[in-house]
């Protein structure tokens, strides 16, 4: 049997794609290895968002060559949002990758690779967008555990001014409502308790006069599934309707991420995001009225072409007034081809990375406080397993408003629902005792 090795960037859709592409891998007969030296095949699902992830996957792949230079047979394959925007350069520049595969072109995989292992092919580039493909009836290799991604749709039409994503990813495009429940029931009959609904834009999904509020309904209706999550949800897709829905299903988990970016109308407006913040602090305003205990995490992107210290006040502001349980925020990063790479930047890597602490003092002193007004109450996790820090005999869980939770049990809880009372907090994660 073939081995193949993943190593996976970027965000959950990209981790799903990895499973997408291993579940045809696994009909070709390879068994996936955590090990890149036993591997036959190894392939790197890659992220362009900002320059960082790019710049670690092009050192990752410099140890890949070494590898290389020991297993002759070896092929290397870079898949991802880089294998669109970089692919002549990842491949004069590491001469030994084999091929760079497009997020549109993975259905070709099984047959390059018999090209490619019958020494038909080197260097190849397959990175064309395809308007149509959705990978609608193909099934996953999912991870093992209570918890799977779905992907709806794929592709995004916003062209936020500084993001990539449109360029590497290609137009929005909805997987059919038929494809998207046959694998969640499929996945409740192996076991699936959490499903989480992914696209780059979850909650622009249409497929037939089906709108989002419409589908994650039916989600959540499949017998079996406990949780259903969504990611990632632009403020204007944001309807009163699917606030509604949420609020009202007990199995759609009160916990949305709604990334702002910037609290300044003058930045908002060149980023191209399409709302202004009242029309964001309404929305806020709205979920949080019709949706008990609402978990509300943000993105936050600080020093973006001309934003003022006042354009950053406001910034600092919004996150006051919304306090959001947690904030992800970035170093904006200038992406070539992007409207935004066209404007001038007019801040230092000093001024960034101070704006960025400032943020993130005043964001983890809003979340201690708003995890602290828990402590007493019983909350319902999913155990995911042992806590990240594994101290013996202490496990992790989720919230439905996606907080983590550290406990303590004697023997291994097994991944199930678990009613957990919270007894302290320490920064981001709050600690409970099963009760
Ligand atoms: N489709 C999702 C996620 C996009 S990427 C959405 O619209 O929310 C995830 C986050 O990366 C974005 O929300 C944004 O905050 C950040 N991001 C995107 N492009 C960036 C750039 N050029 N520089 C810095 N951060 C960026
Ligand atoms: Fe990028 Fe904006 Fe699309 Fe999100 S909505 S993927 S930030 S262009
Ligand atoms: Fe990165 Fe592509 Fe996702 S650029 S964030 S892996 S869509």
């Amino acid at each position: 049997m073939k081995k193949v090795y993943f190593e996976t960037y970027g965000c959950q859709m990209n981790k799903y794609d990895s499973e997408l592409v291993a579940g045809m891998l696994e009909l070709e007969g390879y068994e996936q290895t955590a090990k890149a030296d036993e591997a036959d095949l190894v392939l790197i699902n890659t992220c362009s968002v900002r320059e960082n992830a790019e710049t670690r996957v092009f050192g990752r792949l410099a140890a890949l060559g070494s590898l290389k230079k020991q297993h002759k047979e070896l092929v290397i394959g870079v898949l991802g949002c880089m294998a669109v925007r970089l692919k002549n350069e990842i491949i004069k520049k590491k001469p030994f990758v084999d091929f760079v595969m497009g997020p549109d072109n993975y259905r070709c995989l099984p047959e390059l690779l018999s090209r490619i292992n019958n020494n038909v092919e080197e260097h190849v580039e397959l990175t064309e967008f395809n308007s149509y493909e959705i990978y609608g009836e193909l099934f996953p290799a999912h991870a093992a555990g209570k918890r799977a991604w779905v992907a709806i749709m794929r592709g995004c039409n916003n062209f936020c001014s500084y993001c990539i994503v449109p360029y590497v990813r290609g137009r929005e495009r909805s997987r059919s409502v038929k494809d998207i429940l046959t694998e969640v029931e499929k996945l409740a009959k192996q076991n699936y308790i959490e499903i989480t609904l992914l696209g780059q834009n979850v909650n622009s999904y249409n497929y037939e006069q089906r709108d989002f509020a419409d589908l994650i309904q039916s989600v959540a209706d499949v017998l079996g599934i406990e949780r259903v999550r969504f990611a990632t949800s632009h403020p204007k897709d944001l309807s009163p309707k699917l606030i509604e829905v949420i609020a009202e299903h007990p199995k759609i988990c009160n916990h949305i991420h709604l990334p702002v970016q910037s609290g300044s109308d003058n930045i908002l407006k060149l980023m191209n995001r399409n709302y202004n913040r009242s029309h964001y602090l309404k929305l806020v305003e709205l979920a949080r009225e019709r949706i008990p205990n609402l978990g509300l995490s943000t993105d936050i992107i600080v020093g973006f072409p001309g934003e003022t210290e006042e354009d950053f006040q406001e910034t600092v502001t919004l996150i006051q007034q919304v306090k959001f349980d947690g904030s992800f925020i970035f170093k904006y990063s200038p992406r070539e081809g992007t409207a935004a790479y066209r404007m001038k930047e007019t801040l230092t890597e000093k001024e960034k990375v101070n704006r960025i602490q400032i943020l993130n003092e005043i964001q983890n002193r809003i979340t201690l406080k708003r995890n602290q007004k828990l402590v007493g109450k019983v909350e319902k996790i999913l155990v995911e397993g042992p806590s990240k820090k594994a101290k013996p005999n202490q496990y992790m869980g989720r919230t439905e408003s996606n907080k983590i939770l550290v406990f303590n049990s004697e023997a291994p809880p097994g991944q199930k629902l678990l009613d957990v009372k919270i007894v302290d907090v320490q920064g981001h994660t709050l600690f409970g005792e099963i009760v």
